[in-house]
């Protein structure tokens, strides 16, 4: 069973937007993965340049469609986004520095923002997407 498993109710029923997700969800797990076999800093820096990177182009693709499709919610998604993006590159730098140690707490922040953040803040653009014809 992994760390954080993806089911239907996560889904935006947006393809494009649900496999996104999934690559990110993928990428806790293996983080996740990296901490239960206590493999070292250079492993774990490495996954989480990947996500820092991957989160970035996925949040670019929300941004440009809720902008593309007049979506209301945009402003108040955007800064989610970007709060995220500060915190998530403040972990980056940490990791970077000797004597980090990379926690359980840290991986639960992670998996929280991102199930709730999914669940709460994306899923309100997915009825005004599907009414733009985006699925
Ligand atoms: Fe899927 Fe708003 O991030």
């Amino acid at each position: 069973m992994s760390y954080f498993q993806w089911s239907d109710t996560l889904s935006v029923k947006v393809r494009e937007i649900d496999e996104q997700h999934k690559t990110l969800i993928g990428m806790l797990n293996k983080l996740h993965d990296a901490h239960m076999a206590q493999k070292g800093r250079e492993a774990q820096k490495e996954i989480i340049d990947a996500m820092v990177s991957y989160a970035k182009s996925h949040f670019e693709t929300e941004e440009k469609y809720m902008q593309k499709f007049d979506y209301p919610g945009y402003p108040l998604h955007k800064l989610e986004h970007d709060q995220f993006t500060i915190k998530a590159l403040d972990l980056k730098a940490r990791v970077e520095k000797a004597g980090f140690v990379f926690t359980l707490e840290i991986l639960e922040f992670l998996k929280g923002w991102l199930e709730n953040h999914i669940l709460g803040t994306d899923m309100k653009y997915s009825g005004h997407f599907a009414e733009c014809g985006l699925c």
